[in-house]
Formats: structure tokens, C-alpha cells, sequence
């Protein structure tokens, strides 16, 4: 397994639309695990190909529930509203508002070809359906209601030390 590098904001890629995988061969399987090796490092919730540079419609997700593989992922039912904060490793240090069905049923493909169900609800439910826009070119910041402010950055200790010791 290996980290890939992070595609981030200002990156046309982030818009480009995502293309079918149609092989389900051992390439891919090495795609996967190194996107969930590299959302793990940045922990995570889920990653798109595309914001490792892969322009395929794959999706890993782990919401500390263990992994789930999306290939070719399409949303088949939604149901109910739910209104949270959403950020993306994309976008580091940025979050908004962004309102989402609370529950959503995807069909998608696994890492073998295989046709599965898989229902989300919450935070799930959020994932697939932040993580399938990706797919599509679309980020969560064209859904968000509202920005919220950045998070404070951390004191700079180094730099306080060195000034105190000066005086
Ligand atoms: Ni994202």
C-alpha cells in the first residue's frame, strides 16, 4: 500500500466528471487500498478517485465502521433531511453547511465486480452522497448553505518562546 498524493482545491480536476471502471482487476485493488491507506493518514471519513488524480467512479468510506468499496456507485433511494457541518480533505480547514437526505440507499459494484445494496443512515448517509458528488465534479462547497469560520489555528509556541527569551 502507499499514500497518493492529494488533489486540492483549485485543482480542475475536483470538476472533471468521473468515467465507469470497467475492469475489476488487480490494478484497481491497489487503488483502493492506497486510498484508504491515504484518507486514514489524514483521517478520513471517505475518498473519491479524483482526489487522488484517478478520474474512475471509485469511493472509499470508513466512518470508524470499517471500509466500504464503492465502485460505480449510484444513489437508488433517499429519505429525510439532516443539516450538519461537512468538510472535505480536498478542502483542508474549511467546513459549511450542508444539508443531505438522512438516509440513502446506494447500488454499487465491489472490488471483484459484484453487485451489492448498502443503506446509510447519518453520517453514512452524508458520506455516499459527498463522496458519489465527487464523482460528478461537485463539491460540498457548491452545496453549502453556509461557510463557517476556520477553525483557530494552533498557538505558535516556538515563535513565543523565542521572543520571550529575547526581552
Ligand atoms: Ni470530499
Amino acid at each position: 500500500m502507499a499514500i497518493r498524493q492529494m488533489v486540492l482545491e483549485g485543482n480542475e480536476l475536483l470538476r472533471k466528471k468521473s468515467r465507469e471502471v470497467t475492469a475489476f482487476d488487480e490494478k484497481l485493488g491497489i487503488l483502493l487500498d492506497d486510498m484508504a491507506e491515504t484518507m486514514a493518514k489524514q483521517q478520513g471519513v471517505g475518498l473519491a478517485g479524483v482526489q487522488v488524480g484517478i478520474l474512475r467512479r471509485v469511493v472509499v468510506i470508513d466512518i470508524g465502521e470499517g471500509r466500504i468499496e464503492l465502485i460505480n456507485p449510484v444513489i437508488v433511494k433517499t429519505s429525510g433531511k439532516q443539516m450538519d457541518s461537512e468538510g472535505c480533505l480536498s478542502f483542508p480547514g474549511q467546513y459549511g453547511m450542508v444539508e443531505r437526505p438522512n438516509q440513502v440507499t446506494v447500488r454499487a459494484q465491489n472490488r471483484h465486480g459484484e453487485f451489492f445494496e448498502i443503506t446509510g443512515v447519518g453520517l453514512l448517509a452524508r458520506a455516499f452522497c459527498h463522496e458519489i458528488d465527487h464523482l460528478d465534479g461537485i463539491v460540498f462547497k457548491d452545496r453549502a448553505s453556509e461557510m463557517l469560520e476556520p477553525e483557530p489555528q494552533k498557538p505558535r509556541k516556538k515563535l513565543a518562546v523565542r521572543l520571550k527569551r529575547k526581552e
